[in-house]
C-alpha cells in the first residue's frame, strides 16, 4: 500500500474529525468531498507532511507513522516521493515558467517530461514570466512542475479551481493518465462531484467521519 491512515483525528477550535481510516493502493485514486469548512484540505496538509494530527498514524510510500520521522526524513519524502498541488500554486514569479519547471528538476534530478507539458498545453508559454500568466496557465505550470519529479503519490486540492470546464477536463485526463502510466496514485479534494466520481473511490467527510460513496 503506497498510503494507510489509521484513527485520523484532529482538531482546531473544535472536533474536525475522529478515527478516519483509508488507504490507497498503487494506481489507485480517491475523491474527498465535503462542505467548506468540513476539513478536506486539513486531511491533505496530515498526508503531505504539513500538519501532525493530534491522533492517529499515516503510513506513506515506504514510511511507517511519519510523524515519528525527522525534518530531514519528511523532507526527503515530500521532495521525491510526493506531488502538492494546492490551488494555491506556489510559482515563483519574476521567473519564467521553464525556470520554474528547471527548478523541480534540479531539486530532484529527473529530467523534464515533454510529454507532459505537451498534454497541459503550456510549451508555447514556458518562456513568458509567470507574472504574465493567466491564473489557468501558472496552474497548469504548477501542475507540470509536480507531474515532472515523477511523484508516487498526488495530493491535489481543487487542482481544477481555475480552469474552464474544457482545460479542467484535459488536465484531470492527463492526471488520471500519469497515475496510470507511472502506478502513482491520488488524493483528490473537491466539490466537484463529477470530477470525484471519475476516482476509484468517492468519500465524503461528514459528520466528523469519512463515509465511502462510492467505489469502482
Ligand atoms: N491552521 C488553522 N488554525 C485554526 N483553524 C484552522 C486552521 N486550518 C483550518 N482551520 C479550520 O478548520 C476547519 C476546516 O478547514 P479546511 O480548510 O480543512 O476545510 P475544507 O473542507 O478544506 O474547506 P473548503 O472546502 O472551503 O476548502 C475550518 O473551520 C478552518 O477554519
Ligand atoms: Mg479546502
Amino acid at each position: 500500500m503506497i498510503l494507510r491512515v489509521k484513527n485520523l483525528t484532529h482538531s482546531f477550535e473544535h472536533l474536525l474529525y475522529e478515527d478516519l481510516n483509508f488507504g490507497l493502493n498503487a494506481s489507485e485514486s480517491m475523491a474527498i468531498l465535503g462542505v467548506s469548512g468540513s476539513g478536506k484540505s486539513s486531511i491533505l496538509n496530515h498526508l503531505s507532511t504539513m500538519l501532525p494530527p493530534q491522533k492517529g498514524s499515516i503510513d506513506l510510500c515506504g514510511l511507517e507513522n511519519i510523524y515519528t520521522h525527522s525534518k530531514q526524513e519528511l523532507l526527503r519524502l515530500r521532495r521525491y516521493d510526493l506531488g502538492i498541488i494546492f490551488q494555491a500554486h506556489y510559482l515563483f514569479r519574476g521567473f519564467s515558467a521553464q525556470e520554474n519547471l528547471n527548478l523541480a528538476t534540479l531539486l530532484t534530478g529527473v529530467q523534464l517530461d515533454t510529454k507532459i507539458l505537451k498534454s497541459l498545453q503550456i510549451e508555447k508559454i514556458l518562456h513568458q514570466n509567470v507574472g504574465s500568466l493567466s491564473g489557468g496557465q501558472q496552474q497548469r505550470v504548477s501542475i507540470a512542475r509536480v507531474l515532472c519529479k515523477k511523484p508516487k503519490i498526488i495530493f491535489a486540492d481543487e487542482p481544477t479551481g481555475n480552469l474552464d470546464c474544457q482545460t479542467a477536463k484535459s488536465v484531470m485526463d492527463m492526471m488520471f493518465e500519469y497515475i496510470k502510466q507511472n502506478k502513482s496514485a491520488l488524493v483528490l479534494a473537491t466539490h466537484d462531484e463529477e470530477l470525484a466520481y471519475r476516482c476509484n473511490f468517492v468519500y465524503r467527510l461528514k459528520d466528523k467521519k469519512l463515509i465511502l460513496e462510492n467505489q469502482k
